[in-house]
């Protein structure tokens, strides 16, 4: 079996087949330093974490990710807490870093032995409805061609898995949204024990960490900005005047360890199989990060997809044949759900009936219960309801 890309979906899929007895071969075309570090998600859904637990790949998360039982939104300078566990069953969301996921998934691949190769891009993948699809695979030492029963698109979104497809055969679902997030990632004790999610006339602020000495925060900013316009001066002033009470209370400054800026869209790529090539994770579909829902995706799609595939080996194409439908009505709800806190968040510029009813939507879920419990449970499970 082909995986190609070793982020969460490849990697986690990768480890579960080998422990089943499946031989995988994961081509990366990113160095094993650049995966490593890749600083990006951060919010682990309560169902995924508990089946990384279950797939033995969650031991250093359990010890060292911080479980939080809520979450603030923070409008007109007043913080309101939504009291996730308390709304649902005392559920809770795991901070852990998606770099720390990927390195325990490294950590286990290396151990095992099975093959993983970096800085190893496919080019391209023929053969789509034959029994031996086959990818080839543009390394250092020049091209190789590897066969195998399946071939699995793990490529994120930028991958040439979806692209490989027929004209016709895919269809492609896309949003554009008038924002993109400025995040970084600094060397200052957070300033609270969970995250806030902050709707500012001046535009989108999250405040998140990773450990009680790393905070990663988020800014709304237009999509035309670029990062030579963000001084660490300015990041600090408009984090602080977003993020400001009334009580008076600002946050934790310290060196700037990491900063990139990210387009905010939505794309659903539909069927998520194409013959034996089968899609995973951000290379069928990407969420806009304000529902922290992308990686738990990803994973999702692999607990449903790596017992599919062992049945398929056995000659059972039942789950197979249903995997992208499946994973689609999942897709889909999590479309609704990120869009639904992209738009409650992120005045708009210019439309204020827009803002209006932004301003609507977020005073509902401060001051209505049951809409509350309905976020919270998105928030905290959607991938496992
Ligand atoms: P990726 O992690 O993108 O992995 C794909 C891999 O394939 C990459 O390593 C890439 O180098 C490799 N690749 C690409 N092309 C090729 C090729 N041709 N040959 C070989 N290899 C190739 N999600 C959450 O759940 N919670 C959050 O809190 C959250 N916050 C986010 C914040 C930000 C700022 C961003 C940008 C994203 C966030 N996400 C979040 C989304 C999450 O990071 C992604 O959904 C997740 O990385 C998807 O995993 P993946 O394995 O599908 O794809
Ligand atoms: C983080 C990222 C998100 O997209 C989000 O909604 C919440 C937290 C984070 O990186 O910690």
């Amino acid at each position: 079996m082909v995986i190609i890309g070793a982020g969460p979906a490849g990697l986690l899929l990768g480890h579960l087949l080998q422990r089943d007895g499946i031989d995988t071969v994961i081509v990366e075309t990113r160095s094993l330093e650049y995966v490593q570090h890749r600083v990006r998600a951060g919010v682990i859904e309560y169902g995924i974490a508990n089946f990384l637990e279950e797939s033995g790949v969650g031991t250093r998360m359990r010890a060292e990710g911080l479980v939080h039982h809520g979450i603030e939104f923070r409008l007109d300078g007043v913080s309101h807490r939504i009291a996730l566990g308390a709304l649902y069953d005392g559920r809770a969301i795991t901070v852990y870093g998606q770099q720390e996921v990927v390195k325990d998934l490294i950590a286990i691949r290396l151990s095992s032995g099975a093959p993983l190769y970096f800085e190893a891009t496919v080019t391209s993948i023929e053969g789509h409805t034959t029994e031996h699809p086959s990818v080839v695979v543009a390394t250092r030492e020049g091209d190789v061609e590897i066969t195998g029963d399946y071939v699995v698109g793990c490529d994120g979104s930028h991958g040439v898995s979806s692209a490989s497809v027929p004209a016709g055969v895919l269809r492609r679902y896309e949003r554009v949204y008038p924002f993109s997030w400025l995040g970084i990632l600094a060397e200052a004790p957070p300033a609270t024990e969970e995250l806030i999610y902050c709707r500012h006339p001046r535009g989108f602020a999250l405040y998140s960490m990773r450990s009680p000495t790393l905070s990663r925060l988020y800014l709304g900013v237009s999509p035309e900005e670029t990062l030579d316009q963000w001084s660490d001066e300015r990041i600090w002033e408009e984090l602080t005047t977003r993020l400001m009470t009334d009580g008076g209370a600002s946050i934790a400054q310290g060196p700037i360890v990491e900063r990139a800026i990210t387009p905010m869209r939505s794309v659903v790529v539909a069927p998520m199989r194409h013959g034996r090539l089968l899609l995973a994770g951000d290379a069928a579909h990407i969420v806009p990060p304000t529902g922290a829902k992308g990686m738990n995706l990803a994973l999702a799609d692999v607990r449903l997809l790596a017992p599919a595939l062992e049945a398929g080996l056995r000659g059972d194409p039942r789950g197979l044949d249903s995997y992208s439908d499946e994973s689609l009505r999942r897709v889909w709800r999590a479309e609704e759900f990120s869009t639904y806190m992209t738009q409650m968040l992120h005045p708009h510029p210019s439309d204020d009936f827009e803002n209006g009813v932004q301003l609507a939507r977020l005073r509902q879920v401060v001051e209505s219960e049951d809409t509350a419990r309905a976020l919270a449970r998105n928030y905290v499970n959607l991938s496992s309801l």
